[in-house]
């Protein structure tokens, strides 16, 4: 096993809406990224994915709050920090974070030398404006990017170069963990392309140490990410390899999400992530038992009330459901056979 560079324990956190109300959305999360991986995160829209990603920084501000877990960052526990030490010594040079939609966020008045001056800044306010310039050139080459670009501002860049200008700025520090949240999400195909092996490349050059990496392309899921975790209304439902979680899911949920019939491979170019009947249910009051019930296809009468837990199976492998493995495969088969 490689070293650990992100462990994350129990952790949860909540949104309180301007009613007072308790949006339940990372509900006791754990997970573990090893140098040189890339962590993926699928479930569909709601389920807590940005929420997890903006939690796992350590990082909270209203109207989301930490109520409990713990956040290790290459063996250094970053829980129970102050927030303003939090952005001086975590963010960036830690953990770093592209948020969805990044790209479209960039304040216009800008230029991109000058989000650089922030993020740098931020980590140590000494440093001189001739330094930075040349760290950032420094980078944009090593990157790929045309240095021109630091002088611009954002509404002068294509998509998919804002896309790739919003990463460079985002890894200047070289952080131990990227998370990267839909990154290549609203780009045409060739910008996609260009992200992807983008984020690759700060992998093999030591640019990051390790990716969480979000997305509801699955192809993009498969080629991209080494494990993949699967959530559900706040909850990991299932974490297993890449290649077990597409092509040999275990819960229902992951089953339906990965689209009942998958021909390994070549089936997978253009494929999103299914749709499944009927809708999660509401975070603000989650059901008891498992929170999957109401739409599975396998619900027996003990789901609706039994507290379940995630179990293990195997290594690196896991699945929240009462029913066995077997119980589970059985099922599939049968819905193949039926389907064939
Ligand atoms: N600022 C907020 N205040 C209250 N609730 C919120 C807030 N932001 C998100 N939520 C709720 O938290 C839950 C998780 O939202 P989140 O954005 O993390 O989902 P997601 O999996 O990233 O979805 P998507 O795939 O659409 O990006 C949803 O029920 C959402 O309505
Ligand atoms: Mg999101």
């Amino acid at each position: 096993m490689g070293k650990v560079m992100l462990e994350v324990n129990d952790l949860t956190t909540k949104y309180i809406t301007r009613y007072n109300e308790d949006v339940y959305a990372v509900d006791h999360v754990s997970l573990q990224v090893e140098e040189g991986k890339t962590l993926g995160i699928a479930g569909e829209s709601g389920c807590g994915k940005s929420t997890l990603a903006l939690s796992l920084m350590g990082y909270y501000f209203p109207p989301l709050y930490y109520t409990g877990g713990e956040i290790i960052i290459d063996g250094r526990s970053i829980s129970g920090m102050k927030p303003d030490d939090v952005r001086r010594t975590i963010l960036g040079t830690e953990i770093a974070y592209i948020p969805q939609a990044a790209m479209n966020a960039l304040n216009p008045t800008r230029r991109v030398i000058n989000f650089i001056e922030d993020v740098i800044l931020a980590h140590d306010p000494t440093e001189n404006k001739k330094f930075i310039y040349e760290l950032a050139r420094a980078s944009f080459e090593t990157l790929g990017l045309p240095p021109e670009v630091l002088q611009k501002y954002p509404v002068e860049l294509s998509g998919g170069m804002k896309q790739r200008t919003v990463i460079a700025v985002s890894v200047i520090l070289r952080p131990k963990v990227l998370i990267a949240d839909e990154p290549s999400s609203a780009l045409d195909v060739t910008s996609q392309k260009m992200v992807i092996k983008m984020l690759k490349n700060l992998m093999e050059t030591g640019f990051i140490k390790s990716m969480i990496f979000i997305t509801h392309e699955l192809p993009l899921l498969y080629n991209v990410t080494d494990d993949i975790m699967v959530m559900y209304a706040g909850q990991i439902v299932e974490r297993a390899s890449a290649r077990e979680a597409v092509f040999d899911p275990l819960h229902p949920y992951s089953k339906g999400l990965m689209g009942s019939i998958i021909v390994p491979e070549s089936g997978l170019r253009d494929v999103k992530l299914t749709a499944i009947p009927g809708a999660p249910p509401n975070l603000k009051n989650p059901p008891a038992g498992c929170r999957f019930a109401e739409r599975c296809k396998y619900v027996r009468a003990e789901c609706r009330y039994t507290n379940v837990a995630l179990y293990d199976a195997g290594p690196g492998r896991a699945y929240r459901c009462i029913l066995s493995e077997k119980v589970l495969r059985d099922c599939y088969e049968h819905e193949r056979a039926i389907a064939a």
